[in-house]
């Protein structure tokens, strides 16, 4: 069937737009609210045995797997091994027969994924997938699909199949820590009311669009765009550098917040925009004090955080988005989006095919 456009001007932007939606209807396929708490849909092993989780994404799946590896061994304490699919087989790790493989992807398609999810079958893991297309490969050759219920996604950089990923690996990590022993009733409910809140959070952040469209024409003029974060916010801050490039070609790079001095910190200056991801939580101080580095070498700080977060970042960043407060378990949910729309906007202002950018498929079936 067409899949319109829905008056926006991009599916791209379209898709960004659904997201309170679809991460709500994600949510309730595996959320109690009248027990408040996640139940998965039947699984073909049981959780309680799980003893290492290995991840396996290409593009932006992968970031979505790296932002789970931190859920799961943080909250769940399982270990995680986490690689992208095209090095993982050809890295031979030792897998043990009765493991959880984990593959993650939009598509279900994806050439080094199912390469890597046939190696883990041979090799005797159970193998589940996240998929947002039911009827894929990666769905039929599983032993067991969790489905991400984005629908269709038509823009070639991902956004909505990537919150939906997101909001699916935060239900399994309550699954999985509540089977561990590790989550007792209070944790599981603290962990689901920050999840419920999401689909109502995301639709306050996209109010922000027309700040973000703003400081876009800053970016738009920039040869090379730092992201920085740290814990959770690292892999979106990876996540924010892979949209800008891959939609408006322009050089970006994610790095955690904590390596910027053994190495980026040399390519600061005033003409390098450094997007900071930084939601008030744990590690908030740790970041503050890497973008109080920025600024002293008249680094151009686009300030992602809450209002707590500026009031104790002790210094002036060049642009400042004050996004609502949220519970950090569910930051990377919703911090992805105004990097997405910042992303979006640039591209939009550099002229490019924001739907089909050059060079790239929404698909890779081939190695
Ligand atoms: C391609 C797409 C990306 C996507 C990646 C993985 O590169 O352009 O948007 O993240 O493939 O796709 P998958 O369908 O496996 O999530």
């Amino acid at each position: 069937a067409m899949i319109g456009k829905g008056g926006h001007r991009h599916y791209m932007l379209k898709e960004i737009y659904e997201q309170p939606q679809v991460i709500g209807d994600t949510l309730n396929a595996m959320f109690n609210p009248v027990e408040r708490t996640i139940t998965l849909p039947p699984l073909p092993f049981a959780l309680d045995d799980v003893e290492r989780v290995t991840l396996i994404a290409c593009g932006t799946s992968s970031y979505a797997a790296m932002v789970a590896r931190y859920w799961i061994e943080s909250i769940a304490r399982v270990p995680v091994d986490l690689d992208v699919g095209s090095e993982f087989r050809y890295r031979d790790p030792p897998l043990q027969a009765g493991g959880l493989a984990l593959f993650i992807s939009q598509s279900g398609e994806t050439a080094d994924t199912l390469a890597a999810l046939r190696h883990c079958k041979a090799k005797g893991l159970r193998c589940l997938s996240i998929v947002n297309v039911a009827e894929s490969t990666m769905a039929r050759e599983s032993d067991a699909v969790l489905t991400t219920l984005a629908g269709p996604e038509i823009g070639v950089a991902s956004t909505k199949a990537f919150t939906t990923q997101l909001v699916v690996l935060a239900c399994l990590t309550i699954a999985l820590a509540r089977a561990k022993g590790q989550l007792d009733a209070d944790g599981e409910a603290r962990l689901s009311k920050g999840l419920t809140e999401v689909p109502a959070r995301a639709a306050e952040i996209l109010k922000y669009d027309e700040d973000l469209r703003a400081i876009a024409q800053t970016v738009a003029e920039a040869r090379d765009v730092l992201y920085l974060g740290r814990g959770t916010a690292f892999p979106i801050a990876l996540e924010g550098a892979l949209k800008l490039k891959e939609i408006s070609y322009i050089h970006a790079e994610g790095y955690a917040a904590g390596e910027m001095k053994h190495g980026p910190i040399a390519l600061i200056d005033e003409t390098v925009p450094v997007i900071v991801i930084a939601p008030s939580d744990g590690l908030f101080d740790k970041t503050a004090s890497n973008v109080q580095e920025v600024v002293a070498r008249g680094g151009k700080v686009i300030f992602l955080s809450d209002s707590e977060g500026n009031r104790r970042l002790g210094v002036t960043p060049a642009f400042s988005v004050v996004l609502p407060a949220v519970d950090p378990f569910v930051a990377p949910i919703l911090y992805a989006i105004p990097v997405q729309l910042l992303a979006y906007h640039v591209a939009v202002i550099k002229g490019t095919d924001v739907d089909q950018p050059r060079n790239l498929a929404k698909s890779v079936t081939v190695e």
